[in-house]
């Protein structure tokens, strides 16, 4: 994700999440992170027939977000449009984040979810996210938010020094 698809994605976020999705200057801030962020948008092949964004020719199908301060790695945000559901393009966009995470030290990767969210908190299930704390009325529309963490196996590739 680059500065020039911020407002298509900040009205995409408005869409999925509501009253509950991130104004404009959230993901201004969070590009001006790369050192510890990374966010990514799931483009389609050309040709598949969607609006494309304006100007750019691109067809966007999903974005997703990740914070990584090691060692901790936090899935910020993920979202796809409705008509790609159901694809894969979320479970995409984790293998990428995921594997950034790790590639960045991170030792936990924690999400959030809502309580009222099963199609996400069963996505997260299946990488091996596990629940683990629960904030009450965490969302603006009251609903819970489910604290996950994942803890990805440790790299067998780096050498004992001993
Ligand atoms: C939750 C969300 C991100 C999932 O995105 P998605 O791209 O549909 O997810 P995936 O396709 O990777 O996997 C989800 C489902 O599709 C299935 N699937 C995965 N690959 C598939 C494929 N190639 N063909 C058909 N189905 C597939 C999965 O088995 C899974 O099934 P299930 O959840 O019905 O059991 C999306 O529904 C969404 O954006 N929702 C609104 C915003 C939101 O809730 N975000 C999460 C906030 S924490």
């Amino acid at each position: 994700m680059v500065a020039a698809d911020i407002d298509f994605i900040t009205a995409l976020d408005r869409q999925l999440f509501g009253i509950d999705s991130w104004p404009r200057t959230m993901f201004v801030d969070e590009l001006a992170q790369p050192e510890t962020r990374r966010y990514i948008i799931a483009e389609l092949p050309s040709g598949v027939e969607h609006q494309d964004r304006e100007g750019q020719g691109k067809t966007v199908a999903g974005y997703a977000g990740l914070m990584c301060v090691p060692p901790i790695g936090d899935i910020q945000t993920i979202g796809v449009l409705p008509e790609f559901e159901g694809r894969g393009i979320a479970r995409a966009m984790l293998d990428d984040l995921i594997a950034e995470a790790i590639r960045r030290g991170a030792q936990n990767i924690m999400l959030e979810v809502s309580s009222t969210n099963p199609r996400a908190q069963r996505l997260y299930q299946r990488y091996g996210f596990e629940h683990i704390h629960t904030r009450r009325k965490y969302y603006r529309d009251g609903s819970d938010g489910l604290i996950m963490r994942l803890q990805p196996p440790v790299s067998t590739t780096s050498k004992d020094p001993s």
